[in-house]
């Protein structure tokens, strides 16, 4: 049978692929051709989801909660978003800038579909979350990049400042960052927002690593902003890495009413809703803060305990550098000085550990940062502990680790 050529629309064709899906993908493949693969390109939790979460599930699924909900979510749902963030970072939010989404890929997705236009230009730091750049491509309007490489990754106010002209409409920033696991200080990232809200340039924050920053950091939202500021702001937030909820596919959205109007009715017109017991489910988690933050506490006490451990095993490593993380679970580990002999980029790099090592990572080039490469700690200890010590046999320990 002849295979029919679709004329796929411009948009669409003008979008890549997600080089983090296409990562994890080679692992899968090579796990069922039977290989013994270390995958540190995950970029999901290792933990399974609570019970007591599952539990609710159920039990929305016997209060026969199977049917079609509002569009922007049940009301519990809602309320218990807007308590949860009172309850834990003192945030007034009124229920009307709160919208239910199939998780934060879609919340981003709704915010910039609902806000840009073709030719507006949207600021995104670099290095960059692979999505980012591909959502503001669908909306036929243009990436600026700001480079970051100066700031080790932390983006400030006056880059931001140095980079806002009267086209730009939209900046979309990520702290904790995937994949640099860098962390913009709370009053750094005020400044941002004030210095795009002077200018009229709206700020949609992914949040997705909320919770996972480690001290001396602390989780912040921008959904704690007064006012003024805030209504330039859309919180696109998560359940998926704060819960271990991935597969659930559930997120919200925070932001002004017009802003949240307009997500809303695109939203009918796309998913409709996150699923109706699920919805339940968080609604109902949400509301007993106590077991929701025990479960976070449990899980971000345990990729500290790796990132501890890993990212100075990992600066051990000839040609190997990387600042410690403050957030998230990644180290993003520079290989610059690696480049020139056997190996042209860190594509390479990243090529010859899944080669000889089985070693699954994703090369920087994909976040817009070649030159580096991204590994993922939601594994286990043993996990990290193999791909350290082949990765040590492979490139050879630094003299100043030997001793
Ligand atoms: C920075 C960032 N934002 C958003 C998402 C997507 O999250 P969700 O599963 O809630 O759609 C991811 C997932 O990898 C992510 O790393």
């Amino acid at each position: 049978m002849s295979v029919m050529t679709l004329p796929v629309s411009e948009r669409v064709a003008a979008m890549k692929g997600s080089s983090t899906l296409i990562a994890a993908q080679m692992a899968g493949e090579m796990r069922a051709r039977g290989i013994d693969v270390i995958d540190l390109s995950v970029g999901e939790p290792d933990f399974d989801t609570p019970q007591f979460i599952k539990d609710l599930a159920v039990e929305g699924l016997a209060h026969g909660l199977t049917k079609y909900t509002a569009t922007s979510g049940i009301a519990e749902f809602r309320t218990a978003v807007a308590d949860f963030y009172r309850r834990q970072f003192g945030a007034e939010i009124p229920v009307a800038e709160i919208a239910a989404s199939c998780g934060g890929k879609q919340a981003l997705f709704n915010a910039a579909c609902a806000l840009l236009n073709a030719g507006d230009d949207v600021l995104i730091p670099q290095p960059y979350w692979v999505t980012f750049p591909e959502i503001v491509t669908f909306c036929e309007a243009n990436s600026v990049f700001i480079e970051t490489l100066e700031t080790e990754f932390v983006l400030t106010a006056q880059q931001v400042r140095s980079a806002i002209t009267p086209r730009t409409k939209l900046l979309i920033i990520n702290s904790p960052s995937n994949p640099s696991g860098r962390v913009v200080p709370p009053s750094e990232m005020r400044e941002i927002v004030e210095a795009c809200a002077e200018r009229g340039v709206y700020v949609l924050t992914d949040e997705c690593y909320l919770f996972f920053a480690y001290p001396p950091s602390e989780p912040f939202t921008l959904a704690t902003l007064p006012d003024e500021l805030r209504r330039y702001v859309c919180v696109a937030g998560s359940f998926s890495k704060t819960f271990a909820m991935t597969g659930w596919r559930i997120g919200y959205t925070i932001a002004n009413e017009t802003w949240t109007k307009a997500m809303v009715k695109l939203q009918s017109h796309s998913a409709t809703h996150p699923t109706s017991f699920v919805q339940y489910a968080c609604a109902r988690a949400l509301a007993d803060g106590d077991a929701m933050l025990a479960a976070v506490k449990a899980m971000t006490g345990e990729y500290e305990r790796r990132r501890n451990w890993f990212v100075p095993a990992l600066n051990e490593i000839k040609g190997f550098r990387c600042a410690m993380p403050e957030g998230a679970f990644y180290a993003f580990v520079d290989v610059r000085e690696m480049l020139g002999g056997e190996f042209a980029s860190s594509a390479d790099v990243a090529d010859k550990l899944l080669t000889d090592a089985h070693i699954v990572v994703t090369d920087g080039g994909g976040f817009g940062a070649d030159g580096f490469i991204r590994f993922s700690y939601a594994t286990s200890m043993e996990n990290l502990e193999r791909a350290v010590t082949t990765m040590k046999a492979m490139f050879g320990i630094k003299a100043s680790a030997s001793n």
